[in-house]
């Protein structure tokens, strides 16, 4: 593989309704990996001067729904290509009334809500990451510092939990409900296993979440509909471009966190990762 397609340290994974990034050309990298190919080529292009890898998460055409999306393969494919800090836009249901569609939150805790992910890529090794904080402080701060900067002006949250759920379908309200009172603030079908896929391949990651819509609990409407996350999402791109764009040139390549700290041996363990 050339220098030309290691030059990107940034990664950005697309959500719903966010397909592409950049303006000028970028560069398409087909790439294979022991899980089969990403969600699709990633891209490798500028954005003010900072080098980028993008993908997005359900594929070019949406035709990966949040329980097949090929994780592994699209998380290996960016650490393969150079990547090491990695920003995780998605869109995300609110389970507080303070917190409404169109706001952004950097969450930092998750919980695991799925069922039967491929969420490891140790199967045949015992490799147990810690993962108490599972996001990237220095890449939180900086989603948060780019939030608060866009012009746009959307309301900001930093930190708060996401409830990662298998999904395709939403919530019930009652699922809901108990989420709320757990004390969760957001609830998503995509966050689980991305975070911790990226943990094991010692890259830092974290997630900005775009509200796109109460849950089924938090009110007594109609429930969540495909529609209005999508036109709620479609609203917002321009926006979180925007912010993506600040955030990147804001990271700092050297900065100081431990997700990379691991423990494990990587290159013994997963000698097939360039
Ligand atoms: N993604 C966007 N809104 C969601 C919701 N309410 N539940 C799960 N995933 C979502």
């Amino acid at each position: 593989m050339s220098d030309q397609h290691n030059r990107a340290r940034i990664g950005v994974i697309g959500g719903t309704g966010f397909y592409s990034f950049f303006d000028s050309d970028a560069e398409q990298i087909e790439i294979d990996t022991p899980f089969g190919a990403p969600s699709a080529p990633v891209s490798v292009g500028t954005v003010d001067g900072v080098d980028v890898a993008f993908v997005p998460r359900h594929g070019l055409r949406h035709e990966y729904p949040p329980h097949r999306v090929p994780y592994r393969a699209t998380m290996w494919a960016l650490r393969s290509l150079g990547v090491r800090q990695v920003l995780a836009p998605c869109a995300v249901g609110s389970l507080v009334a303070e917190i409404g569609p169109g706001a952004v939150v950097v969450p930092d805790q998750l919980v695991d809500r799925t069922s039967g992910r491929e969420q490891t890529f140790f199967d045949t090794d015992a490799v147990h990451v810690s993962f108490a904080d599972p996001y990237c402080p220095q890449l939180r701060a900086a989603a948060h510092e780019a939030a608060v900067a866009v012009p746009a002006k959307p309301p900001v949250v930093d930190g708060g939990t996401m409830a990662i759920v298998e999904g395709p379908r939403f919530s019930t309200r009652a699922e809901s409900q108990w989420f709320a009172r757990q004390g969760w603030t957001l609830v998503n079908m995509t966050g689980h296993p991305e975070a911790v896929l990226a943990r094991e391949l010692q890259m830092c990651y974290a997630p900005i979440a775009l509200v796109t819509d109460y849950d089924a609990g938090v009110n007594a409407g109609e429930g969540v509909s495909e529609a209005d996350v999508y036109a709620v999402f479609e609203r917002s791109l321009a926006m979180l471009k925007g912010l993506l764009t600040h955030a990147v040139a804001l990271v700092d390549a050297e900065g100081e966190c431990d997700c990379a700290a691991g423990g494990h041996d990587l290159a013994a363990l997963l000698p097939g990762l360039s």
